[in-house]
């Protein structure tokens, strides 16, 4: 074992394959062995590297010391009991499980092994986060109120073990549990209310709509709402978007690569009634185009951001230099508020929370 992580994949399909590139640029770590059932992924297995068709073989691996868990989410729990027996330190992919019963499991099973565990929430790093949490700490925006984060596509089709509920498939664990990870990280408060709509657009088995709403203990209230069939001919209307409004600004940011900007007014309004101008619709005094020169905008910070850096954190922590970045606790919380919003949603109405 030449470097200080020599990591163990188990499931080397999509993820695995991005975990093993991402490997490459680490000069702390190297990759000792991939594992798939299926023959044809361990084909592309990079030259040096150990191949298993079982896990419990490469588990049994000395050459291992962290196994990276990338096989589809219902064989999450089993694989993370069975990596901590082994003594093997965890990063397993997102979702942690299926539920926060297996979450809790899982936290016993590592803490009772003294493995590290910790999972895989790389869209903490997204440089749309990023810039989305800068103004929300800014102050700049007054008393924030609402965060809306979404996420629109037109396709609709899931693939592969994604379309099975029993195998965890479905867009509230796919990108989802992202979404919601993502909430929780930006607005550090208390959720007091949750309110879930889920539904099956065009997939019979598993969901592929949410919008679900979060209330804070403060006040601020966020919506995050994810399509995977939204027709629309708009510019700029698919992907990921972010407003952020306050009662001094409010803040956009559109896109992946993202372009965004903190949004003012010359003359910020203190129940002063506007002057009456007319709309299409009539006369209006709220909902008239601004007049010229009311509006400011003031560009956002650029967001120096890369997925690496979950690697470098959690390397960091395995040296003392650091916390861990992404704690099993915070997993369980979120994990608590997924079983939450699906219980909102079957029972079609608000649930209390924390
Ligand atoms: N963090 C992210 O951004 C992100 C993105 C995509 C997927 N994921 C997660 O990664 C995991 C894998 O997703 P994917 O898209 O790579 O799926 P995938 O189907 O492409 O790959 C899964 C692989 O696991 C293998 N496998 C199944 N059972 C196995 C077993 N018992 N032992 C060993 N290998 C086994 C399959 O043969 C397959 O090659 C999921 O939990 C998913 O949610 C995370």
């Amino acid at each position: 074992m030449k470097a200080k992580l020599s990591f163990g994949l188990i499931g080397f399909g999509f993820m695995g394959h991005s975990h093993a590139d991402m490997i490459t640029k680490l000069d702390y770590a190297e990759l000792a062995a991939v594992c798939d059932i299926n023959p044809d992924q361990l084909k592309f297995a990079p030259q040096g590297t150990a191949t298993y068709a079982d896990a419990d073989d490469l588990l049994a691996s000395e050459d291992v010391n962290t196994v990276i868990i990338a096989v589809p989410n219902h064989l999450h729990l089993d694989m993370v009991k069975k990596a901590a027996a082994a003594g093997k330190d965890i990063i397993c992919e997102k979702p942690a499980a299926m539920d926060a019963t297996q979450v809790q499991q899982m936290i016993d099973a590592t803490r009772a092994a003294n493995v590290r565990f910790t999972i895989h929430h790389q869209r903490r790093l997204d440089a749309d986060l990023k810039m989305a949490k800068a103004a929300f700490e800014s102050g700049e925006l007054g008393d924030v109120y609402t965060v809306k984060s979404s996420l629109y596509g037109f396709n609709g089709n899931m693939h592969d073990w994604h379309v099975y509920p029993e195998y965890g498939g479905g867009m509230l664990y796919d990108w989802g549990v992202h979404l919601i990870d993502q909430i929780l990280f930006m607005i550090p408060q208390r959720v007091i209310q949750v309110y879930a709509d889920m539904r099956n657009v065009i997939n019979k088995q598993v969901d592929d709509y949410f919008n679900i709403l979060l209330r804070f203990e403060h006040g601020v209230a966020a919506q995050i709402e994810l399509g995977t069939y939204f027709l629309c001919d708009q510019d700029g209307w698919f992907e990921r978007h972010w407003f952020v409004a306050g009662n001094k600004a409010c803040a956009y940011i559109d896109g992946f690569n993202p372009r965004g900007a903190v949004v003012t007014t010359s003359q910020l309004l203190e129940n002063v009634p506007g002057k009456i101008s007319m709309s299409f619709a009539g006369p209006t005094r709220s909902f008239g185009p601004p007049p010229e020169g009311r509006i400011i905008s003031k560009p956002l910070p650029s967001a120096e951001t890369s997925h690496r850096q979950f690697f470098d954190r959690y390397y960091g922590y395995v040296e003392g230099r650091n916390e861990l970045f992404v704690k099993p606790d915070e997993i369980l919380r979120l994990m608590r508020l997924i079983d939450t919003i699906r219980r909102s949603a079957s029972e079609h109405r608000s649930l209390d929370f924390e």
